[in-house]
């Protein structure tokens, strides 16, 4: 009985120790979290020369971003109203299409468009956390900064190039919040959180 069960937990020990070296990252994959990371100047390409300007140093994925940086402008009241789906699922394609659209065309050093889009998506990932009450942030967006969505093109169709006259330091600056979701303190921490479960396990992991 007893060498048995020593015999199951060797095998299941030896699986997890397999496991988990052939999960452990390569050099090339490990993230090392907090620390100093200055982009400036990255690799002595000039399109990296004030990379860190944006949000400020060590802010690669603005998470210094918190509630005492939002003000709220309160000139109108915006209320959801809900579309079908597909609908929002066409404009945020459009939008991650957009994103790849100026990374490829207008970046052509292939490691300054690895660098700034993982800023892109790293940043982006700190909505899910306002969506799910977590940041304390206000759940909205920066109006004045979306506001320049109607810039992105030129008259003839080209992608835009002017100097939108703003930084990542001025997110938060003009935050509209709007209402009408059905949000409720009490009974959507755990249905928003099984919610994100739900969501995360379906995403395929490389
Ligand atoms: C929000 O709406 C959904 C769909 O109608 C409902 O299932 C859910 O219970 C609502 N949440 C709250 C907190 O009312």
């Amino acid at each position: 009985m007893f060498s048995k069960f020593a015999s199951i937990v060797i095998v299941a020990l030896s699986a997890l120790s397999s496991v988990s070296a052939a999960a452990l990252p390569t050099s090339s994959d490990l993230v090392v979290r907090g620390g100093s990371h200055s982009f400036d100047n990255y690799g002595g390409f000039n399109s990296m020369s004030s990379f860190d300007n944006f949000y400020g140093s060590d802010n690669f994925d603005n998470s210094h971003f918190s509630e005492s940086s939002i003000t709220v402008v309160k000139e109108k009241e915006l209320v959801c109203h809900s579309q079908s789906i597909e609908i929002i699922q066409q404009r945020l394609l459009v939008l991650q299409e957009m994103a790849k659209r100026i990374i490829t065309e207008q970046v052509c050093e292939v490691e300054t468009q690895t660098i700034v889009f993982e800023q892109f998506h790293s940043s982006m990932h700190g909505f899910s956390r306002d969506l799910r009450r977590f940041s304390g942030r206000g759940v909205g967006y920066d109006s004045a900064i979306a506001s320049h969505f109607s810039n992105f093109y030129e008259s003839d169709g080209s992608l835009s190039t002017s100097d939108f006259g703003f930084s990542g330091q001025d997110l938060g600056h003009s935050y509209v919040i709007p209402t009408g979701n059905n949000w409720s303190d009490s009974r959507s921490r755990s249905s928003v959180n099984s919610a994100y479960s739900a969501a995360r396990s379906a995403v395929t992991k490389f």
